[in-house]
């Protein structure tokens, strides 16, 4: 018979949406002791947020997260909100005993992630944040070949993260759907948004980072604001280049921008270490390439491996080997992961702590990218 965990749910938007669905299906699929309960949605526009809890089954609606954060029904906050929200909503949640499941980035700055790690280690809570493609069965997959020692010692981590949806000068900054464009709700641009997924998944893949130096830019600096209806200047960076040492001697270069004509979400990374090498790419998430400099003669190439078989990472729960899973599917992998952490009182990573290293990382790469200095990371 399994436990209740009943969830209240911060914001409706695009990851409310990936959220909800990974609670509804998680115990289709993963045997786990404790079974996600749908207890509340929050949002500020009742009408909407109702017919959102009416799609997917909430059962109760707030306006006011602070009311939610201090319902006795409620065991875990999940927090969707736009980035400048994280910090209090989770300080809120932590003092009144909640687990906490936080998107990403943890934070507006390194600082705030402190405040937040603080909160959740003094409460004692479980605390997880949302780098989801972590759980992308390839990644994990590329994660057990790199610690198994297969690729030797590591010289290069090459990473992309590229869009081109924020091109036109006529679009607006702030409010509904367009906050990422708001310094003020984002806290940065591509940095903080989708540099923040690469670089975790760098850290996890290949350790941490020693220092960095980046060039950041804004090609449209001034951009009406729908909050206010002026035209204000844009304080976000619309792209990011960085390069940096790893602790492991190796060295990294990064990228991502929204003005990279043709690219919706081209994230990709490759590693190459003295025995072989791994390439990923988002567009084609069910699939590692791997170049193995053991493979002797003709037939030496890179491997397409489609990552379906049951012996590979969280697989054996779904289909028969051959047929792959999506995006999706690295939320519900994610929850799977917090319940087993719940029931076995293990970390569920990556925790606010381990996330803290990415904002100090970004942090860095935005202070350099004014300075036009290196930045050593604390
Ligand atoms: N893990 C990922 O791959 C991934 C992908 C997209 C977004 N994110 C992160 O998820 C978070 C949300 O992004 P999104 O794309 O879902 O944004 P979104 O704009 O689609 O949704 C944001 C939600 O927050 C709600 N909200 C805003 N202010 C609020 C308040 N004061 N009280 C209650 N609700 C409020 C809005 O009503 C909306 O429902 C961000 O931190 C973002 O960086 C992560």
């Amino acid at each position: 018979m399994s436990k209740p965990l009943n969830i209240g749910m911060v914001g409706y938007g695009f990851m409310g949406r990936t959220h909800s669905n990974a609670y509804r299906k998680v115990t289709n699929f993963f045997n786990t002791e404790y079974k996600p309960v749908l207890k509340a949605v929050c949002a500020r526009d009742e009408a909407k947020v109702r017919g959102f809890a009416d799609t997917w089954g909430y059962e109760s609606i707030e306006t006011d997260w602070r009311k939610l954060v201090e319902r006795k029904d409620i065991d875990a906050i999940d927090i969707c909100t736009p980035n400048n929200l994280h910090h209090d909503i989770a300080i809120a949640a932590a003092a009144n005993g909640k687990m906490i499941l936080c998107e990403k980035p943890l934070s507006m700055n390194a600082q705030e992630g402190e405040a937040m790690c603080q909160a959740v280690e003094k409460a004692g809570v479980v605390n997880t944040v949302w780098y989801n493609y972590r759980k992308v069965p390839a990644v994990t997959f590329a994660k057990q070949l790199i610690d198994e020692g297969r690729l030797g010692r590591i010289f290069h981590y090459r990473a992309n993260f590229l869009q081109d949806w924020t091109i036109s000068a006529d679009l607006p900054q702030g409010g509904a759907a367009l906050w990422r464009l708001d310094a003020a709700a984002a806290g940065s641009g591509v940095t903080g948004d989708l540099l923040a997924h690469c670089i975790d998944t760098a850290v996890w893949l290949n350790g941490s980072m020693k220092n960095v130096t980046a060039m950041t830019e804004t090609f449209v600096k001034e951009r009406k604001h729908n909050l206010t209806g002026k035209v204000e200047k844009v304080s976000i960076d619309d792209a990011c280049a960085f390069l940096c040492h790893f602790k492991n001697g190796s060295l990294g270069l990064f990228e991502s921008t929204r003005y990279a004509r043709g690219h919706k979400a081209l994230y990709t990374f490759e590693i190459n270490g003295e025995n072989g090498s791994i390439k990923w790419d988002l567009h084609d998430l069910h699939r590692l390439q791997w170049f193995d400099y053991k493979d002797e003669g003709p037939l030496r190439g890179w491997r397409s491996i489609h990552v379906t078989d049951s012996d590979h990472p969280y697989m054996s729960h779904w289909w028969v080997p051959g047929l792959q899973i999506g995006y999706e599917h690295s939320f519900v992998h994610h929850v799977a992961d917090f319940l087993e952490g719940v029931e076995k009182g293990t970390p569920v990573c990556p925790t606010f702590r381990d996330s803290l290293e990415t904002q100090k990382i970004c942090d860095a790469v935005l202070k350099s990218g004014k300075s036009g200095s290196w930045a050593e990371i604390e």
